[in-house]
């Protein structure tokens, strides 16, 4: 049975509102999720359900309650959102108070940071309840070294490529031969993905870390108005990228699992001025997006790093309108990888380990629904994997591939 979490707060308008709307659409399944006020106000905040659609989450179809309303059971956790002597001490197996400042009378953008950040703490509680032994602990253990690994990418000074190298020559305009305005002569890294110098010049400085096996752009094939989903979004390149071609009638969601990458992407939308392009924090299981509400979903070299391949087709299936178009670069097996480099994190991390075989993954895009599957490997990326893991010859094993399916 899920555990029962409650979440209150004084008004329960917003913050325990939030609260509950994260916990089901990150944990639905894993919690069960109630909110509740000390003092209810009766209604939702309206803020908080338009920043909250943002994300996917409607709030209009929760209600606001008093503790009175409350079914009578036992509580496993009852987080208070910061209501200082204002908070009820109920009975539970853990009791926190989250410390959340009262958006009430802020900024719709200061309550969106309010939002960001009871989302994180919803992301950390259900990590930690999925922790719990019953739960799959390996796949728990694998995400957090991926995002370990990308956290230190996002935030360290040398930057290096997917792979395991530490240093290379992709990175930021300060610290590396990589910037936009030396594309022609160094990015050869950039190039060989698909990338042309002239669609590199649109991208703000730094949202290019050398990070993708391809170009998704390249396949999408996209138009004026569409909206448009990046899973696993990075600094943000190909958001960018997207933003141009869908125009300012079009949208662009980037989707990221690491704190540090989705900071990054925000700087870097604000510094290259994308007004119709937004970064959610969020992990590809668990899509913060609505159904049924997207053109198109790319992606670069990221499906492979997700140790539940066939929740991230079932999610990208979900969120798309019918007629809706995937589109992304990813690894792909071409040979069965040794014992000791299946095994190995860096590798897996590096976006070489969790590569799967092509007939596995059109089964797992069949069986999520979509249709006109193709998977294109290109044989000539082997050149570029080799300098992932020098010496490790995985380029004998995996190469990249461009991925199409369609929602009928
Ligand atoms: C190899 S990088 C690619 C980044 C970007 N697509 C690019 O081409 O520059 C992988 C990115 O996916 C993110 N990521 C990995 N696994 C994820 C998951 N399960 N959910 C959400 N993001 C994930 C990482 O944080 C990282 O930013």
């Amino acid at each position: 049975m899920s555990p029962k979490v409650l979440f209150v707060c004084v008004e329960n308008s917003c913050r325990s509102q939030m609260a509950e709307g994260f916990a089901r659409l990150h944990g639905d399944n894993v919690v069960e999720a109630w909110s509740a006020g000390s003092k209810p106000s009766g209604k939702i905040n309206d803020t908080a359900v338009q920043v909250m659609k943002e994300r996917g989450v409607d709030l209009t179809r929760q209600s606001s309650k008093g503790l009175p309303d409350l079914p009578k059971v036992k509580w496993d956790y009852v987080f208070t959102m910061g209501c200082g002597d204002a908070c009820p001490t109920l009975p539970a197996k853990l009791r926190e108070d989250w410390a959340i400042p009262d958006p009430k009378n802020l900024s719709t953008d200061e309550f969106r940071q309010v939002r960001d950040q009871i989302e994180k703490k919803i992301l950390d509680l259900i990590r930690e309840i999925k922790g719990a032994p019953h739960v799959d602990q390996t796949k728990e253990k694998v995400k957090e070294f991926v995002r370990d690994r990308y956290a230190k990418i996002a935030g360290g000074k040398k930057q290096s490529c997917c792979g395991t190298k530490e240093d290379s020559c992709c990175g930021t305009k300060e610290d590396s031969c990589c910037g936009s305005q030396n594309t022609e002569t160094c990015c050869s890294d950039s190039k060989s993905l698909g990338y042309s110098v002239e669609e590199l010049k649109d991208a703000p400085e730094g949202a290019d870390l050398g990070l993708g096996c391809g170009n998704p752009q390249a396949i999408a094939n996209l138009k004026a108005g569409e909206v448009v989903l990046d899973l696993g979004s990075g600094a943000g390149i190909d958001c960018f990228l997207a933003a141009k071609r869908v125009g300012a009638q079009g949208h662009v969601i980037g989707i990221d699992m690491t704190h540090e990458m989705l900071s990054k992407a925000r700087e870097n939308a604000k510094k290259g001025n994308f007004p119709n392009t937004e970064f959610r924090l969020g992990e590809i299981e668990h899509l913060p997006v609505a159904d049924n509400s997207v053109d198109v979903i790319i992606s670069n070299c990221v499906v492979n790093l997700s140790p539940d391949k066939p929740q991230v087709f079932k999610e990208a299936f979900r969120v798309l309108k019918s007629g809706g178009r995937l589109a992304i670069s990813d690894v792909v097996a071409t040979a069965a990888l040794p014992e000791d480099a299946k095994k190995d994190l860096a590798l897996y991390a590096g976006c070489m380990a969790g590569a799967v075989a092509i007939p596995e993954l059109e089964a797992m895009l069949a069986s999520a629904g979509f249709k006109d599957v193709r998977i294109q490997p290109k044989d000539s990326s082997r050149e570029f994997i080799r300098d992932w893991a020098p010496g490790r010859k995985i380029e004998d094993y995996v190469v990249s591939a461009n991925i199409t399916g369609r929602k009928a």
